[in-house]
């Protein structure tokens, strides 16, 4: 029983730093990068921060995978990737994977060809597309937090 206490500890701990980088980088960071003067190195700034998270969001989302998967383990709860009611064990694993592919596979690319992904016809276009990207994605993950606690606690079933 202890060990599965603290998976769940080290799981809601690795989520609230990752989860709360993205929160920070799409609400605090981007914003201000796009309403600032300093535009002319808005990129330069925007990719020296978010680089450095990354490399702790990598950190966290092997953690909360290893827990994550530790804890279903445990649980003895596969089943539930069967069942409906369980659909935010889907969700959790989706984020995941969306975030494990972002940071392990794509991210080396889009962080080479960022600058040209951004611009439109030869201007930047004020991050607006890396603003849009983000809060999708904050969106998902944080509706996310929301029904696994409530499917934790058996508000669905
Ligand atoms: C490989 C991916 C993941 C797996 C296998 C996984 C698995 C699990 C399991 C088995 C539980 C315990 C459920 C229970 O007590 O009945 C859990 C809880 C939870 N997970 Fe995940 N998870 C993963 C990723 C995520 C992600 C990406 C998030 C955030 C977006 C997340 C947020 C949570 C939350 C908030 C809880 C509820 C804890 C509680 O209230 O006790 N998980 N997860």
């Amino acid at each position: 029983m202890n060990d599965l206490t603290l998976a769940r500890a080290v799981h809601i701990l690795s989520v609230v730093i990752w989860m709360g980088g993205v929160t920070f980088v799409t609400l605090v960071l981007i914003p201000t990068l796009r309403r600032s003067s300093f535009r002319i190195d808005q990129l330069t700034i925007f990719h020296a921060i978010e680089n450095r998270f990354a490399s702790i969001a990598r950190v966290m989302v092997l953690l909360a995978g290893i827990s994550g998967f530790y804890m279903t383990y445990k649980l003895d709860a596969w089943g539930r990737f069967t069942q409906i009611q369980f659909f935010w064990m889907h969700a959790m694993v989706f984020v995941w994977c969306l975030f494990f592919l972002a940071l392990f596979a794509i991210e080396p690319f889009i962080l080479k060809n960022h600058g040209r992904i951004v611009k439109d016809r030869h201007n930047i276009t004020n991050l607006k597309k890396t603003y849009i990207v983000h809060s999708v994605i904050l969106v998902l993950s944080l509706s996310t937090i929301l029904v696994s606690v409530l499917g934790a606690h058996g508000f669905f079933y």
